[in-house]
């Protein structure tokens, strides 16, 4: 079947993922080539329960109910916008993914080599798979000028279990991706590595 490219970008919170992801969108289309911008969790039922506790706290949601609410964002993502894009040929480029789930979640005492591989027993695997990584200074120092306030996950000590277990990753469509240089040198490095995927020649 022939079918488009799934790029996923993952990282804690504040490595500049979305920034990035919105100029690798941007550099995709100008290219010419058809991208789908996605962003989990998403807007839907299930994302907007995770929102919930991102703003108010885990409260009464057991660490089985989060991690649920999680993977049924996924499965609607997946079933409603990532397999139709992929299915029409185009560039899915997606800001967080199920090693989210696996790094995040497994901080709280999950497997995350269960929760990656039942996520895969659903979602495409991506073609390429951005690892952003920096230091928590700087994370929280971004997350600290970006907005007001930090969310129910954005605790220091939760933060470094999350990025211990995104340490543990491997694969050959995984590039890991030194966050803390400047935005634009962080994109010249996506953008090589896109290029290769895509066959895209470089100007010179
Ligand atoms: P995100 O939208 O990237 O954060 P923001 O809107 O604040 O930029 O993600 C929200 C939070 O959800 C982030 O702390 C990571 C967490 N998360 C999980 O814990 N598990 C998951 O599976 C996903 C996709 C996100």
């Amino acid at each position: 079947m022939k079918r488009g490219y799934l790029i996923a970008l993952e990282g804690v919170d504040g490595t500049g993922k979305s920034t990035q992801c919105q100029l690798l969108a941007e550099y995709l289309e100008s290219c010419g080539f058809p991208v789908v911008r996605l962003r989990e969790p998403t807007t839907g039922v299930w994302g907007q329960k995770i929102r919930k506790i991102l703003t108010e706290g885990r409260g009464e949601v057991t660490p089985e109910e989060e991690l649920q609410y999680f993977i049924n964002d996924r499965k609607e993502d997946v079933e409603q916008n990532i397999i139709p894009a992929l299915e029409e040929d185009k560039i899915v480029l997606i800001d967080r993914y199920y090693y989210s789930t696996a790094a995040y979640q497994g901080a709280l005492g999950f497997d995350p080599q269960k929760i990656v591989n039942d996520n895969e027993s659903f979602a495409p695997r991506p073609d390429l798979l951005f690892i952003i990584q920096g230091s928590l200074d700087e994370s929280f120092r971004r997350i600290e000028k970006g907005r007001d306030g930090f969310s129910s996950f954005e605790k220091r000590d939760y933060l470094e279990k999350v990025q211990k277990i995104f340490d543990t990753f491997d694969g050959n469509h995984i590039r890991r991706i030194d966050g803390d240089p400047p935005i634009k040198e962080v994109q010249r490095v996506l953008r090589q590595e896109v290029n290769g995927l895509l066959k895209i020649e470089e100007a010179s």
